[in-house]
Order: C-alpha cells, then sequence, then structure tokens
C-alpha cells in the first residue's frame, strides 16, 4: 500500500498528459507559453477568484504575497506555529518577524480567539493556514483583520478544493495562495503554486514580483523574484483539473469512511470538520496518545504513515531567536507529538483503507 498513490491518476489520464505535453514541446514557448495564462484562467473560474497568478511554489507564492504587501524589516506577520515550515520561514527571509498564535484544540487551525491579542504597532498581516485540507473560521479571523485595516493571507497551501461557508479556499479574504507541489490536492508534477485575489492591483504586482519585478520589459522599478511556474506544469495541470472535481469528493468519501471507522476507540482522535467546512483531507490525519506505538505496529503490517510537523516550528532551531520555550503553545505541542497521518490519495481503493481501519481497530 502507498501512502499517496500519485501513480493511478496518471493510468487514467497519461495518455492526455502525454499529448498536451508534446504540444509545448512542439510550440516551444516553455516559459509563460499560452497554457500557463489558460490554466491561470481556470483556477481563478474554479475559486471564483477575480485573478489566479501561477508562480513557481507554494514557498515562492506566500513570499510573492508578502513581497507584494510590502512586508519586510521591522513588521510582523501572524501565523501559526503548527504548519509546513514555509508559512514561517518567507516572513523571516524578508526579515519580518513571525508572531505566532496556537491552534484550536478541534480543527487544528488558528485559534480565532487568540488572533487580537496577539496583534500590535508593527503587525502588518495574518497568515492562517488550512491545514490538512480544512479552513480556518475565515469569517471571524477576516473580522479581526478588518478592524486593525490588516490584510490576509490564507495559505492555501493544502486546501484547494476546500470549502468553507459554500465558497473555495483560496478566494475567502485579501490573498489566497496553494501549492501544487505533486502530493497535494491539486498536484503537479513539480513544483507549481498560485496567488488568488479579487484585487487587481496585487494581482498585477504579483505579476511583476514573479518575473523579477519587470514591469515592462527591461524596467524594474521593484525587487521581484524568478517565481514562474513552467508552461509544462500548467498544460499538465490543464489536464488534472479535468478530474479534479471527482477527486475532491473521492476524498470527501474517503476522510468519512475514516472517521466513522475509527470512531470511539480510546486514546485516538479523529479530524473534526466544522459544519459549515468541507474538507479534502490533503491527509487523514488522526491523534494518537501512543503515536510511536501505533506508528510501528503499522509498518509490521505494511501500513505507511507519517507524522507531519512533529516538531512545531516555535520549537525548530532556525527560530531560536524569537524566544520561545516548550510550553507557550501547548495546543500545537500537543497535535505535534500525537499527529499520525494514514495513506490517503483519491485512488486509495477501498479494500486497502478497510485493512488500515482493521488493523487500528483490533
Ligand atoms: C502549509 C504549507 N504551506 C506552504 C507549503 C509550500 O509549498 P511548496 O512545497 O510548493 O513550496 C506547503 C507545502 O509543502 C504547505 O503544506
Amino acid at each position: 500500500m502507498q501512502f499517496i498513490d500519485l501513480k493511478s491518476r496518471h493510468q487514467l489520464i497519461g495518455g492526455k498528459i502525454n499529448a498536451r505535453t508534446q504540444q509545448v514541446m512542439e510550440h516551444g514557448q516553455f516559459i509563460l507559453g499560452p497554457e500557463v495564462r489558460e490554466v491561470e484562467e481556470k483556477l481563478a473560474q474554479y475559486t471564483g477568484s477575480k485573478h489566479c497568478v501561477t508562480v513557481s511554489s507554494g514557498t515562492d507564492s506566500l513570499l510573492i504575497a508578502l513581497m507584494a504587501l510590502g512586508i519586510g524589516a521591522g513588521d510582523e506577520v501572524i501565523t501559526v506555529p503548527y504548519t509546513w515550515i514555509s508559512t514561517a520561514e518567507v516572513i523571516s527571509l524578508l526579515g519580518a518577524k513571525p508572531v505566532f498564535v496556537d491552534i484550536r484544540p478541534d480543527t487544528w487551525n488558528m485559534d480565532e480567539t487568540l488572533l487580537e491579542v496577539a496583534i500590535t504597532e508593527k503587525t502588518k498581516a495574518i497568515m492562517p493556514v488550512s491545514i490538512y485540507g480544512q479552513c480556518p473560521d475565515m469569517d471571524a479571523i477576516n473580522e479581526v483583520a478588518k478592524k486593525y485595516n490588516l490584510p490576509v493571507i490564507e495559505d492555501a497551501a493544502q486546501s484547494f478544493g476546500a470549502t468553507y461557508k459554500g465558497k473555495k479556499s483560496c478566494n475567502l479574504t485579501t490573498i489566497g495562495s496553494t501549492s501544487f507541489f505533486p502530493s497535494k490536492p491539486l498536484g503537479c508534477y513539480g513544483d507549481g503554486g498560485a496567488l488568488f485575489t479579487n484585487n487587481d492591483e496585487l494581482a498585477e504586482k504579483f505579476r511583476w514580483i514573479r518575473v523579477h519585478g519587470q514591469v515592462r520589459k527591461h524596467h524594474h522599478p521593484i525587487l521581484g523574484i524568478n517565481g514562474r511556474m513552467d508552461t509544462l506544469q500548467a498544460a499538465i495541470l490543464l489536464e488534472i483539473l479535468e478530474v479534479f472535481p471527482d477527486e475532491v469528493q473521492k476524498r470527501e468519501n474517503l476522510g468519512q469512511t475514516y472517521s466513522e471507522g475509527l470512531a470511539n476507540i480510546e486514546g485516538l482522535e479523529t479530524p473534526s470538520i466544522r459544519e459549515d467546512n468541507t474538507s479534502v483531507y490533503a491527509q487523514y490525519t488522526i491523534l494518537a496518545e501512543q503515536r510511536e506505538e501505533m506508528q510501528n505496529y503499522l509498518k509490521e503490517k505494511d501500513i505507511p504513515s507519517v507524522s507531519y510537523y512533529s516538531v512545531p516550528l516555535h520549537l525548530q532551531p532556525v527560530f531560536k531567536n524569537l524566544g520561545h520555550q516548550a510550553g507557550d503553545f501547548s495546543v500545537a505541542e500537543k497535535v505535534a507529538n500525537q499527529c499520525l497521518s494514514l495513506p490517503m490519495s483519491p485512488y486509495l481503493t477501498q479494500e486497502d483503507q478497510a485493512n488500515v481501519i482493521d488493523a487500528i481497530c483490533t
């Protein structure tokens, strides 16, 4: 059994992907070719967002978002300690300070009730993460942001395709940022990412920054990076997008089957999905009090599992300068100590899933 099955989809649509990529090889516009614009239009349409700007990765996407907002030395950006390092890394790369607020014990997303007290005069943005495929309470976060006139960036690297109150992730606030890393819900065949906004000025800045701050040929009024997504990846995404709605449905069904099968087991917590949310289950993650034992036991049965972010960001050596210690963010620490992700992908078979559930239940 594979932890994430990336091969089955290729077996299904590999022929179409080959035909699309062949077209790119023949027209030869490998950088910002027509497929890039085409996929941006489709992605914007899917999320309901006015603009989509594709970029080189989910990390560069966050970096470009912060650069477009003018964030730099001395600024503070509020985010969570339980996430992939990119979220806070980009803040520090720009000389700003990541300010952590703890996560909620139910959804493992930013605890919106702790947000307001973290705001200072230096706060320039709020960056919640839609962890494991589920959005945080964006209305509550947006309300606090509005009160202090702050932009919000949804780090939606794991939640493309999810919904919050019927609206699509990536189109819930000032900026949505996602990743097309292969194992993500909408993954391409290499690195890629995208920015979403309804703000014309921001969208224009994203486009400038992804080509070295170039506004027109050889004219660079602002700093930028080499942040473009390859035309080949855009062509691949165009084909994957055709099957994506079906994959989202499959993910949701698999998530529900896991949660039903693993309900009411002592020492084990299944993910809690808010009533007004749908999750794309980028990972199906449980909390296990005896995590190590469970992981070893699953390994004996040839069932792969992974503990993501088992050291939360405030305890990472690279952020030592922030002066945090164990106990500062107790919910993030508990989740980091107990989280265990089980095999998950739209093509996980019923039989394999039943084996995982049986193994844990017995
Ligand atoms: C929450 C989160 N943010 C950002 C990223 C960065 O995306 P990428 O790997 O495409 O740079 C990831 C992906 O690993 C992620 O999970």
